[in-house]
């Protein structure tokens, strides 16, 4: 099944009593683990049929049978009503952006969701801000030598206050602070610093950056 660090993350925010829904479940293994865990049904999305079945073999491992759900569908627009809890895993940025948007209304039953993009996270946390979903916590995790940043949301009614660091470091990790972030923010920081040291013309957006994480650092 390979290394769990990133799953496992996402697994610590679903408490026993969660309905979930995995949005791209593909292999499944996040729904396995939550069952493992105890929790009364998982609703397994795909929006292609070869990761949906390879979800089906790998679940028909264990007897989760009346416990699961098998949804071949884009994002949440098949989101069964009894979910509270949904989790959009290994995507694109903007993918999330996407799926959220077009399934606002079919999320009204839901009160976390968790997020994990492997690109433009800045873009999905101001995305989260200006759309009235309120970060509630915020992970980063080290696996196979790739830094992930999870974000646990839910929506509120009230207007967000956020700043550009919040967008591209995270409301929450950059006053954690944790060393997870410190390395991934330092070997970020050493990169750009030796592509100025060799650069004849310093592009502005580069010092830009750099000043932006000697702050949090
Ligand atoms: C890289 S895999 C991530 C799998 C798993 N969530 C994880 O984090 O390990 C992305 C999965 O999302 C599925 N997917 C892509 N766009 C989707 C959409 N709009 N709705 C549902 N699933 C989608 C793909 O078919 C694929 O199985």
């Amino acid at each position: 099944m390979g290394s769990l660090v990133r799953l496992n993350a996402a697994l610590d925010w679903i408490d026993l009593n969660d309905r979930l829904a995995d949005i791209g479940c593909d292999h499944g293994y996040l729904a396995i683990e939550a069952l493992k865990k105890g929790i009364p049904f998982v609703q397994l999305i795909d929006n292609k049929e070869g990761p949906l079945n390879v979800a089906r073999n790998n679940l028909n491992k264990y007897d989760y049978n009346n416990k699961t759900k098998f949804t071949l569908a884009s994002g949440l627009l098949e989101l069964d009503s009894k979910v509270n809890c949904v989790a959009i895993l290994g995507m694109g940025g903007e993918l999330i952006i996407n799926i959220l948007e077009e399934g606002y209304e079919k999320s009204s039953n839901v009160n976390k969701f968790i997020l994990e993009a492997n690109t433009k996270v800045p873009s999905l946390r101001k995305y989260l801000f200006n759309n009235k979903y309120e970060i509630v916590s915020e992970k980063i995790v080290k696996e196979n030598n790739k830094y992930y940043e999870l974000i646990l949301c839910k929506k509120t009614n009230s207007i967000i206050e956020y700043d550009d660091l919040d967008i591209e470091f995270g409301p929450i990790l950059r006053k954690e602070k944790s060393p997870i972030f410190i390395e991934k923010w330092t070997n970020v920081y050493n990169k750009y610093q030796n592509i100025i040291n060799k650069s004849e013309i310093i592009p502005d957006k580069l010092v830009k950056d750099c000043k932006m994480i000697e702050e949090i650092l």
